[in-house]
């Protein structure tokens, strides 16, 4: 199939999509990823590599209550330690510059840098003025997000999204952080993904704060867009120079029949996973059709907000992982039915780069003033291990060659994508899963710190190297 994202490189090489490091990687001449200017960099947030908990003044944040439930989390791991990034910053820095990676993609714990009054924390805020301005001597470029999951504790006492004041408290926070940051971020990111912070951590309950209703799920997404909404124009006007979006994950859902209800049923997966947030900002509308599968979810909005919420993008981040295969549940909804037979990732995650592709052209035809798009997330999970030195994750080889196709083939057929962030710079603590799962291109031993570079990450820095040697 000519359009098969899968296929491409196998044109060029049959070896290549084996992921060997042997097969030089090499996108047609035409391809966007040749560019110069097309940005290619890896990604990481607070939670899950920092460590260094209660350090400096930290607070609790919801991921520390979370963490501590049993059950909550496989293994009983927490965040605690992690990659212990917040002491060996100055060596991760050096790891990802000798890569020749060339964007770094980090978020701010906002319980490090200021308490329940809003009083700053100079210790904190100091952490991230030495990572950034490190970053800016090396030349690379830096994308901030404010927030990637680790809500204070004190504001979850208070309702945490469920409640209208946090998005207020968010406003106040982005202000200080681009008063005292302005100058060392390229693009700041107001939130990561806030389809799982509200439905994953209000709508089912597998993620902090763990409460699991449809109806809170809808407020807290609400919450959580009024914020960025309320901090854009706050950000606009403390760095102008930067550039400013929000990064949403996008879920693609695939019919298991041609019937009328598959079809209606992979439809609502999509309202659910993409319109749900992209509506909202790029349309100043919830899709009615979200309450078709929620009935009775609308959100308290008040007058004003959807304009607040849709104010211009410089960019939109998109996070992609699988797809889902659905069928109808034969009432409202859809219900997942796994394809056999696919290639899964240590998730149990389908490998489906089309569904990338097919998703950004999709938006391109539904949203007029889609913005310019960079990939702010892509990776997969593989059960590495270290042999002699070196870990061997041809599958992540592979994987990232078949989703920079996708990308590229976005970008043919019309899509604005500046850029690509592989997930993640180093394995690290994956959530709900713990350390168990590695999105890494870096392995970390957790029981010594050791970082050992995996052969992606030696691939990664080949292409880099070729690219500027050619530039
Ligand atoms: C995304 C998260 C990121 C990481 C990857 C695997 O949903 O933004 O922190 O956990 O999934």
């Amino acid at each position: 199939m000519a359009n098969d994202a899968s296929a491409v490189f196998d044109t060029l090489s049959p070896a290549v999509s084996k992921g060997s490091l042997a097969d030089p990687f090499t996108p047609p001449a035409d391809s966007a990823l040749w560019r110069k200017n097309f940005l290619l960099g890896a990604a990481t947030a607070s939670y899950q590599i920092e460590g260094a908990v209660d350090e400096d003044g930290r607070l609790p944040s919801i991921w520390d209550t979370f963490s501590a439930k049993p059950g909550k989390v496989l293994a009983g791991d927490t965040g605690a330690v992690a990659c212990d990034h917040y002491h060996r910053w100055e060596a991760d820095i050096e790891m990802l510059a000798s890569l020749g990676l060339e964007g770094y993609r980090l978020s701010i714990a906002w319980p490090r840098v200021m308490d329940a009054a809003g009083v700053p924390n100079r210790k904190g805020l100091d952490f991230y003025k030495r990572l950034l301005n490190r970053l800016k001597e090396k030349g690379i470029t830096t994308f901030v997000t404010l927030y990637h999951w680790d809500l204070p504790q004190h504001l979850e006492d208070r309702g945490g999204w469920l409640n209208r004041d946090t998005a207020y408290r968010f406003a106040d926070y982005a202000d200080l952080m681009s008063r005292e940051l302005a100058g060392t971020v390229d693009a700041w990111a107001t939130l990561n993904e806030p389809w799982c912070s509200a439905y994953l951590g209000y709508g089912n309950g597998h993620h902090a704060p763990g409460l699991a209703n449809d109806r809170f799920a809808t407020q807290a997404m609400h919450h959580l867009l009024l914020a960025h909404g309320l901090a854009v124009p706050v950000l606009r006007a403390n760095d102008p120079a930067s550039q400013k979006g929000i990064v949403a994950n996008i879920g693609r859902g695939t019919p298991n029949s041609d019937s009328a209800a598959d079809q209606r049923a992979a439809h609502l997966f999509e309202v659910q996973h993409n319109a749900w947030i992209l509506d909202p900002l790029l349309k100043g509308a919830y899709p009615q059709d979200l309450f078709e599968l929620w009935p009775g979810t609308e959100p308290l909005v008040l007058d004003g907000d959807m304009q607040t919420i849709s104010a211009p993008l410089d960019f939109l981040g998109i996070n992609y992982y699988f797809r889902t295969n659905v069928a109808s549940d034969g009432a409202h909804g859809f219900r997942d039915v796994p394809l056999e037979g696919v290639e899964r990732t240590q998730m149990g995650w389908e490998v489906y780069p089309d569904g990338l592709r097919d998703l950004l052209t999709g938006f391109k035809r539904t949203y007029h003033n889609l913005p310019p798009i960079y990939i702010t997330e892509n990776g997969m999970a593989s059960d590495d291990q270290v042999t002699d030195g070196h870990v061997d994750d041809t599958q992540r080889i592979s994987f990232l060659k078949r989703h920079l196709a996708a990308v590229d083939q976005a970008i043919k057929a019309g899509v604005d994508i500046r850029g690509y962030f592989l997930w993640s710079l180093m394995d690290n603590f994956e959530w709900a899963f713990g350390y168990e799962r590695r999105f890494g291109v870096v392995h970390v031993d957790y029981s010594t710190q050791k970082r050992t570079v995996k052969r992606s990450a030696e691939w990664v820095a080949k292409f880099l190297k070729e690219r500027k040697a050619r530039a």
